[in-house]
């Protein structure tokens, strides 16, 4: 039996010297996994309980690991619990700790596994519950996003392609494109967690077990569909954890394309969007101030979650099977992935309640750059029998003549578009009225009030 020097590494036997504390250090990755030992609990008590049901360890060991690791959690949440660095990780330190009170019986613990397969059994319990904490906080901001755009279906506004006037649309249905981007960062989430829905455990090292194992029994009560299929490529496999940092990327990667947009629409160029003073920051010396810091820190925050992707890309990259330390880092850029996130979502929902539309300004500017041309082309090819690249041969005519008088489109009078078009009536000028205009694109998906009432309908429901 192995024996317990509860100041030396489990492999003192072998290993006659122990790291420097330098080298130990440089390995040690106890600061970051120590937040797995509640999942790490849960492992080895499925593990155990499996061990003795197969008959492998007794009854009153079991109890007694149990009783043991049942303490340590305890220990842990009431932070009473000693963390020592020198013993390299959560793993080895609950091990260690199960030693100082069961005593020798601990042994027992890590009968038919390596650390190999409970680690990745630790993380992918974590995964689990982390994903679930995500999706609640996109379903909040989801909500957030339909108040803000329920309030405002008839608020109008400018939709822009190159940043240009292009079409005016409903700053509600601009939102609901969010609403869009969420649902899909939900989806790859649940892909995530579906695709990491196999049990590790069992693997050991990288060979599989000569014990009796029920891995079926273990996958039922650590709550996975089933085993995995291939114990080298269990204890290889980092895939599950880029499903969950791309996911983590695109999600933030939304998050900053809105960041961005906001910081537009609240910029003195544009000034179409407000921020409560609950959501900006001042100068240290220009007096005026008010900076939307926030949405710009949101938008910075991807630069982090990308890193992290491409570093766990970079670790994988030509890495031979099976373990190797090089994976370690993995837990850590998980980490701070998921902490960003989170806390972007929670920024970002706080943001969404502290946002006003400046719907005058927005009108205005609607009313600017010709934004019914595309409508007045429509018009032709519907009423005067054109082909659309007729019709919008004739538009860019009228549009350039209403640049050389200096007129904006609904200026114009009937007289001078008959220039144009000769049996144009009273009729055509209604093309020009921005609500018609925004109304008037009721094919799917478009930006017709009746749509987005019926969009923003179908995602409350579905809450
Ligand atoms: N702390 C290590 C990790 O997270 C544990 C796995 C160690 N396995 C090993 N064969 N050294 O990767």
């Amino acid at each position: 039996m192995t024996k317990n020097k509860n100041n030396r590494a489990i492999w003192s036997t072998r290993i006659k010297s122990n790291l420097s504390q330098n080298l130990l250090k440089f390995s040690n990755s106890l600061n970051v996994d120590k937040r797995l030992y509640k999942e790490d609990i849960a492992g080895s008590i499925a593990h155990v309980e499996m061990l003795f049901k197969q008959k492998i360890i007794s009854f009153k060991i079991k109890n007694k690991i149990i009783y043991g690791l049942s303490r340590i959690e305890k220990e842990i949440l009431n932070k009473k619990f000693k963390f020592i660095q020198n013993y390299e990780d959560i793993h080895m330190n609950i091990e260690k700790r199960l030693f100082q009170i069961i005593g020798e019986e601990a042994g027992y613990v890590h009968t038919g596994r390596s650390r190999n397969d409970q680690v990745i059994t630790d993380f992918k319990i974590w995964m689990r519950s982390s994903i679930k904490e995500i999706s609640t906080l996109i379903n909040k901001l989801i909500n957030s996003t339909l108040n803000l755009a329920a309030k405002n279906i008839d608020t109008i506004m400018p939709g822009f392609t190159h940043l240009k006037n292009a079409q005016p649309i409903s700053f509600a249905h601009y939102l609901m494109a969010y609403v869009e981007m969420f649902e899909r960062d939900k989806k790859r989430f649940l892909n995530t967690l579906n695709n990491l829905d196999e049990n590790p455990l069992g693997v050991a090292a990288l060979a599989g077990t000569s014990f009796n194992i029920d891995r079926n029994y273990t996958s039922k009560k650590l709550g996975f569909k089933k085993p995995t299929n291939n114990s080298i490529d269990t204890v290889s496999d980092r895939d599950f954890v880029l499903d969950f940092l791309y996911s983590t990327t695109v999600c933030s990667m939304h998050i900053s394309r809105i960041a961005e947009e906001l910081i537009i629409l609240n910029s003195d160029g544009f000034k179409l969007v407000n921020l409560s003073d609950k959501i900006v920051m001042g100068s240290s010396i220009m007096p005026q101030k008010k900076n939307p810091d926030l949405l710009e820190y949101l938008r910075g925050k991807s630069g982090s979650t990308y890193g992290n992707l491409f570093s766990m890309l970079t670790i994988l990259k030509g890495l031979p099977l099976s373990y190797f330390k090089d994976l370690q880092d993995d837990k850590k850029l998980i980490f701070d992935s998921k902490d960003t996130l989170v806390n972007c979502l929670k920024i970002f929902n706080e943001i969404l309640k502290n946002l006003y539309p400046d719907k005058k300004n927005m009108l205005e500017l609607a009313n600017d750059g010709y934004i019914t041309a595309t409508d007045l082309a429509d018009y032709f090819v519907k009423n005067h029998s054109l082909s659309f690249r007729k019709a919008y041969e004739k538009t860019a005519s009228i549009v350039n003549f209403a640049e050389k008088k200096k007129k904006k489109l609904n200026e114009l009078s009937l007289e001078e578009l008959r220039k144009f078009e000769p049996k144009l009536t009273n009729d055509v000028l209604k093309v020009f009225d921005l609500r018609n205009s925004v109304n008037s694109k009721k094919s799917y998906g478009g930006t017709s009030f009746d749509n987005i009432k019926k969009m923003i309908m179908r995602y409350k429901k579905q809450k």
